[in-house]
């Protein structure tokens, strides 16, 4: 598909649930591999084939394309209860998977404790992040804490043993700090989770030497991050982030191969900007127009079903975002979700305390809390736009709105969805 490369990142550009789910799933038709590279669980992709609806949590969502073969890269967590909850469920829709599915040897395990440990952090601390709940966080701590299990040392039952006893023994003392008592639950988790060694081995596999084998084979491959770059753990509005690098750069260290391999990034925003968890969201709306775009936008949490914070375009962020992943090219969902707003606006810059404008999204997450957003007012077009098929077709305020997005973030938009069915989406010539 023109717009991409042999080796494409999908990349989310703001806070997550840009519908990175939608648009890897129109990408990979053209593609013969689609990996992960980092998250868990944490993540929801929503995708609609025909009138099914499938929401994706771990397994990359090219597997809605029969024959593509799907990867979970080393730089994931893998919850092995929850992946092979969701791997059974697409088998029950009827999905064929037989040697479709690979999982890194390197990629570490998220196990039941780590969820055990993300809720009781979570509800003991004074600074909330507003995690998922799925373990996400301690798990990246066990593997940067270098006590981690990885999918490799399913092949060593007593190495397993060794370390996953050791592991609980420190989660018990962790849990009994945060006053949150291991019980049986824990423990008969922890039993349908190790039991699932045997079959997860059965699809372990070397991403890095796998992908890169199929790239001189001349095939295709996308690299589809999860979350958003505002929520990467370096470069994201820490602390209020997930635990590791959503950003491009990610997807060379989470799936094996070298930089040098990606050739393409697309980068997904939203035509307005979404908030799920604690921490700053500069252009914020008000209550009323909050709910209002909710409702319009069905910005409810696919993972947790959160209600999302809704607010303004906001291109100091894209910007940002362009810059740090390196954007080839832009894709802008959810159009359509402005069509019945008289009047838009778009952030450009940020004023802070002091009076002055930036215009780079600052390190400072706190000085976040209070810049104002400088605005520009963009007229709306009040017409649906979910039949287009070609730009050529939109109102003129919408193609307007999309060159301004495109002018202040820096990279060319190559997509535009206008809608959760495949077919709605408007390839740019
Ligand atoms: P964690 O990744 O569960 O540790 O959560 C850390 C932060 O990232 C919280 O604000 C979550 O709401 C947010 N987050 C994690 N995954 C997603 C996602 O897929 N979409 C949107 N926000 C997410």
């Amino acid at each position: 598909m023109s717009g991409t490369g042999k080796c494409t990142v999908v990349v989310g550009c703001q806070w997550g649930d840009e519908g990175k789910g939608k648009i890897v799933d129109v990408l990979a038709e053209g593609v013969d591999v689609v990996a992960r590279y980092q998250g868990g669980a944490n993540a929801g992709h929503t995708v609609h084939v025909g009138d099914d609806e499938f929401i994706l949590h771990q397994i990359p969502s090219g597997i809605l394309h029969p024959g593509k073969r799907c990867l979970l890269g080393n730089g994931v967590v893998l919850d092995v209860q929850q992946f092979f909850d969701e791997y059974d469920a697409l088998i029950a829709r009827g999905l064929v998977l037989d040697g479709r599915v690979g999982v890194s040897r390197r990629a570490h395990v998220l196990l039941p404790y780590h969820r055990f440990l993300d809720r009781a952090a979570e509800s003991s601390a004074v600074e909330k992040i507003g995690t998922t709940g799925r373990g996400i966080g301690p798990a990246y701590e066990d593997k940067a804490g270098r006590r981690g299990v990885r999918v490799a040392d399913f092949g060593n039952p007593t190495r397993l043993i060794q370390r996953v006893g050791a592991a609980m023994e420190r989660v018990c003392l962790r849990l009994h700090e945060l006053g949150h008592g291991a019980d049986a639950e824990l423990d008969g988790q922890m039993d349908q989770a190790l039991a699932l060694g045997e079959r997860l081995l059965s699809l372990a596999t070397d991403t890095g030497p796998e992908i890169s084998r199929a790239l001189e084979a001349g095939k295709r491959v996308l690299l589809e991050g999860a979350q958003g770059t505002a929520l990467d753990l370096d470069h994201g509005t820490y602390p209020f982030v997930t635990s590791s690098n959503t950003t491009a750069a990610g997807a060379a260290t989470g799936t094996g191969i070298g930089p040098t391999a990606i050739d393409a990034v697309v980068g997904v925003v939203k035509a307005y900007t979404t908030r799920v968890g604690e921490g700053p969201l500069p252009t914020g709306f008000e209550p009323e127009m909050d709910e209002h775009v909710r409702r319009l936008g069905g910005e409810f949490g696919a993972t947790t079903g959160r209600p999302r914070r809704c607010g303004w375009f906001d291109s100091v962020l894209s910007r940002f975002a362009a810059q740090v992943n390196g954007l080839t090219g832009v894709a802008v969902t959810k159009l359509d979700v402005l069509d019945t707003l008289p009047e838009l606006q778009i952030a450009t810059g940020y004023r802070l305390a002091d009076g002055s404008v930036v215009q780079d999204f600052p390190a400072d997450t706190w000085a976040l809390d209070s810049v104002e957003p400088v605005y520009e007012t963009a007229p709306g077009w009040c017409e649906p736009t979910g039949d287009a098929r070609r730009m050529s077709d939109l109102p003129i305020n919408a193609r307007r709105y999309l060159d301004r997005l495109e002018e202040l973030t820096g990279a060319p938009v190559q997509w535009v969805s206008v809608g959760t069915k495949r077919a709605q989406i408007i390839p740019v010539a």
